[in-house]
């Protein structure tokens, strides 16, 4: 492994030689091609034309004001899915003794996640087959901070490095894109595709004793019963289109098993909702958050909060390796909500995590199961007041809805019509969550509605807190 950068000083255009073989690598425009043209699959060679081509074109056509104003809405809710589902990389956890570290992304892209980590003052490297938006993206960032990272085109199921180099693995959206090194090994829907590549983040990782940890954000999980037929990616690669496979949640964990890797943070990428497990090291699957909603960079502040509600304190701290911790966030202890404040359901919060709600309908949400959860930020005071514009589904129409906030529990009875309600709160011991209890989540399937399986009971248009 070669630096291409010195002192501060890029190395924009040289040749690097392979002191075991002679083999020879170029640098161009800072850099390090290391492709050898026997390494690179059929899938590859296709897949890394047509992403170079395709990031080309869209540059040029934001360039030149024709690109389309869908694609600019869609790449939008792409970085802020990236975001949610990455965020608490940044703003929850603290790293020790960054400047001794080593962080590799596979299959970058536009390097944001390498330039977080950048930032914090690791040792960077940003991976990808595909040289033009790696090194588009972070040319633009060297530009504006004076600062480096290693840009390096190679193969994820072959990594030019030394084993046990990183502190980090970093995947975001791009381990399932992974396939063998050896054509005859792939096989669709196969999980075993990912196997080389998992097999080379293990092997230039540091092991979990010694403080290396692998993350998987971003990663497409079908449902487990999904049926061959329904694997829509795959289909859509087997008629020519780029070549990318989800894979159940089974599949993930018995090729993780199969490895004997698991990684620290698994995240997955469904309609933008956000599911981060934990794993340790023998398989035991940690939840720290599930919320149907893009969270947002504020709201993942509560993600010790939320850590220690949905596991065990034991398992939390045995995730971390030691130069790992969570940050605390005691600082916000004694902020109070700003009044009135205003909740419309049907928009997405900095300061407001979701979970137990359906996505996000023009109107408004349903709440989804049996407990819906509105943590905000900052906290409620002692006395306050609630308005709630809503309506109830099927059974739940006309019972009591248990509204609660710390200790003190107020009650909704709702028509099947949106309607305004108020409920007061007075005695409260500061807490920073609303939880709503529906009494009968029921899916209109169940009830030959429709085909929508989603157990929903409430569906909240607006909330005003109020003195
Ligand atoms: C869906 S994109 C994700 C990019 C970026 N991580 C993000 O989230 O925006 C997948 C990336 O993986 C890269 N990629 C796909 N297969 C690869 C392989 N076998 N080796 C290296 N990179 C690969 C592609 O070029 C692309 O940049």
């Amino acid at each position: 492994m070669i630096p291409n950068h010195d002192n501060g000083h890029e190395i924009r255009s040289g040749n690097v030689v392979c002191t075991k073989t002679g083999e020879k690598f170029e640098i161009i425009n800072g850099a390090l091609y290391l492709i050898s043209s026997d390494d690179i699959n059929n899938f590859q060679k296709k897949d890394q034309i047509e992403v170079n081509n395709f990031n080309r074109r869209i540059d040029e056509q934001k360039k030149n004001g024709t690109i389309p104003k869908e694609f600019l809405a869609s790449e939008e809710a792409y970085l802020k899915e990236t975001e949610a589902r990455t965020d608490f990389l940044f703003s929850s956890l603290i790293y020790q003794g960054t400047a001794n570290r080593f962080v590799l992304e596979i299959g970058a892209g536009d390097t944001k996640i390498t330039q977080k980590f950048s930032e914090l003052g690791f040792n960077c490297f940003a991976l990808d087959f595909a040289e033009y938006r790696i090194c588009q993206d972070s040319d633009e960032y060297f530009k504006n901070k004076g600062k480096y990272f290693e840009r390096v085109i190679a193969l994820m199921n072959k990594l030019p490095f030394q084993d046990h180099f990183f502190d980090i693995v970093i995947s975001h959206a791009s381990l399932h894109h992974a396939t063998p090194t050896m054509m005859e090994n792939f096989e669709w829907f196969n999980p075993d595709n990912m196997l080389d590549t998992l097999s080379e983040i293990k092997r230039v990782l540091k092991p979990k004793e010694s403080g290396g940890i692998f993350i998987a954000t971003g990663e497409g999980v079908y449902p487990d019963d999904i049926l061959p037929e329904n694997r829509k990616l795959e289909h859509t690669a087997m008629t020519g289109g780029p070549y990318e496979a989800h894979y159940t949640m089974s599949e993930y964990i018995s090729l993780f098993k199969k490895v004997g890797l698991f990684p620290t943070f698994f995240s997955n990428a469904i309609d933008g909702n956000l599911t981060l497990n934990g794993y340790l090291q023998d398989g035991r699957k940690i939840d720290l958050i599930k919320a149907q909603n893009y969270i947002s960079k504020d709201a993942l502040h509560f993600f010790s909060n939320v850590c220690e509600k949905n596991s065990k304190p034991d398992d939390v701290q045995e995730l971390f390796p030691n130069w790992i911790s969570l940050r605390n966030y005691e600082d916000l202890e004694n902020v109070h909500l700003n009044f009135p404040f205003l909740i419309d359901f049907s928009k997405v919060y900095s300061d407001i995590m979701f979970s137990g709600f359906s996505g996000i309908e023009p109107q408004g949400r349903w709440t989804e199961g049996e407990k819906a959860n509105i943590i905000f930020l900052k906290k409620f005071p002692e006395s306050f007041k609630v308005q709630i514009d809503a309506y109830a589904f099927g059974p739940n129409i006309g019972k009591r809805i248990p509204v609660s906030v710390g200790s003190i529990t107020k009650e909704l009875i709702l028509s099947d019509k949106i309607k305004t309600y108020y409920l007061s709160f007075n005695g409260v011991i500061p807490t920073h969550e609303l939880v709503i209890t529906v009494p009968n989540p029921v899916s209109p399937q169940e009830l030959h509605r429709s085909n929508d399986n989603r157990k929903i009971g409430v569906f909240l248009h607006k909330m005003i807190i109020s003195r």
